[in-house]
């Protein structure tokens, strides 16, 4: 079977792709045109002809820039606008094979969950009404089960129609949650993950669920409120009317050609770290790395995977080591280079002025549930911003992630003063920002603990 088209985000330009991404992310322009390119050539490559389409491998990237600048909140805002298998995993995770830890291959079998659930779920959206209908049916049907003998007395009968329909709409207006109802529901006899995660190691959720099905299912009769039984029955429902076979296969072959992988922290097994702590296994996971970036079939419980197609997002600060203290193999799996740049004084007053979500937004809505309005004026994002910028030019620099130390400072007392001794609109202009904070930044020691 062959992928024609995927659909939603594959489709999207790469001026639209980082259109979205500037709705969250300040500059970075070239990090975010590089994992544009990246995302619409994966779309491209599965419309071409399958001989052509075999040649056509992903050119990696690897993100490099200081810390706090952006490079995961990339990844992040990538992986809800992707519509593809998408993972999101630190390097650091990982040890070499053969040691207690998780390998590098976990990493393609849980991509290929990803896929799965993706692919479960558009499936289940093209039969949602269908699904919908019969959990509502057998809902009514168990709390108003059918009489015998309704034919023969045609009023009583009517009645009983009524009767019926009533209970459907107060099911539709979800009047009747809270009621108990008993169902029938499967119920695996061995509660598995107690059996290993009682063993004292890490459960491996798949392997539990690959001997399931060694166990005896019975049949139970459960008590369970109407909220928890629709739950079940849309689950029973949804699994009767999907083949999980077709959905395996799809998602295998949507991970081989569409799945992106995401390594964070890529630098922290790159060495250079002065030759004390455990290079040697570092190294051992790069050696590890390799195959999977090269192009190899990973086995998973539902089949091999191949990984030539897979793309590879890599991202590091590269404080203590540089991309040429990876191991020369894999840096040549990385053709993209992209550097993310320090965020300077303008880009702070725009992280917390226009992005979508961002912090000041956020203490405004939190507030808003205590009936509080808060207001920032213009002047004060300055301030926070100049200070910011200030701050990590005289202790480290931690990029945009000094501005949640600071805007906790700033607004500690009325979060805590809210809505007992406080109440109303409250403004938050310049002298409000000096007032709260110029004190603790004049005071180098107090500013090197609390901001
Ligand atoms: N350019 C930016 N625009 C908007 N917000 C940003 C930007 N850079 C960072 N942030 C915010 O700062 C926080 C930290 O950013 P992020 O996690 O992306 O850092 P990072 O570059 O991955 O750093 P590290 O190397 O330490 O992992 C996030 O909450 C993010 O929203
Ligand atoms: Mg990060």
């Amino acid at each position: 079977m062959r992928i024609k088209q995927i659909e939603t985000a594959g489709m999207w330009t790469c001026p639209e792709i980082v259109e979205m991404l500037d709705r969250y992310i300040i500059g970075q322009n070239d990090a975010k045109k590089a994992v544009s390119i990246a995302l619409r050539n994966r779309w491209r490559r599965m419309q071409l002809p399958e001989d052509i389409r075999g040649e056509v491998v992903p050119n990696n990237i690897i993100l490099i820039g200081p810390t706090g600048v952006g490079k995961t909140e990339i990844a992040r805002r990538l992986s809800q606008m992707a519509d593809l298998p998408f993972l999101k995993v630190e390097a650091t995770k990982f040890t070499e094979k053969g040691y207690v830890g998780r390998d590098v291959d976990s990493m393609v079998r849980d991509l290929l969950e990803n896929s799965i659930s993706l692919v479960r779920r558009r499936a289940e959206e093209r039969v949602q009404e269908d699904i919908d209908q019969s959990v509502e049916d057998r809902l009514v049907e168990i709390l108003f089960p059918p009489l015998t003998g309704l034919d023969e007395d045609p009023d009583r009968k009517a009645r009983w129609v009524r009767s019926q329909e009533k209970i459907r709409t107060q099911l539709k207006e979800k009047v009747l949650e809270d009621r108990e109802v008993s169902i029938q529901a499967e119920q695996s006899s061995m509660p598995i993950a107690n059996i290993f995660s009682s063993a004292g190691e890490e459960f491996d959720a798949s392997f539990g669920e690959s001997i399931k099905g060694l166990f005896p299912k019975k049949k139970t009769t459960k008590k369970v409120t109407v909220a928890k039984a629709r739950r079940i029955l849309h689950e029973s429902e949804s699994e009767a009317r999907l083949d999980m076979d077709q959905i395996l296969t799809q998602a295998i072959e949507l991970v081989e050609n569409g799945g992106i992988i995401f390594l964070d922290e890529i630098d922290k097994i790159a060495g250079g770290g002065g030759g004390s702590g455990p290079d040697v296994s570092r190294e051992g996971v790069q050696r590890d790395l390799l195959p999977i970036v090269e192009g190899s079939a990973v086995s998973t419980k539902h089949g091999p995977v191949k990984t030539d197609h897979i793309l590879f997002i890599a991202a590091g600060a590269f404080h203590m080591s540089k991309p040429s203290d990876m191991i020369p193999e894999l840096q040549g799996r990385f053709p993209i280079r992209v550097e993310l740049t320090s965020l300077t004084e303008e880009d702070f007053l725009c992280i917390l002025r226009d992005t979508e979500g961002s912090l000041t937004k956020q203490y405004e809505a939190l507030l808003k549930v205590d009936g509080c309005t808060l207001n920032f004026t213009l002047d004060a994002l300055e301030e926070l911003a100049r200070l910011t910028a200030e701050l990590n030019k005289r202790m480290e620099n931690i990029g945009a992630r000094r501005l949640q130390t600071v805007l906790a400072q700033l607004l500690d007392e009325l979060l805590f003063n809210v809505p007992v001794t406080l109440q109303g609109t409250v403004n938050i202009d310049r002298e409000f920002v000096q007032e709260r904070l110029t004190d603790i930044i004049q005071d180098q020691d107090l500013s090197r603990y609390i901001l």
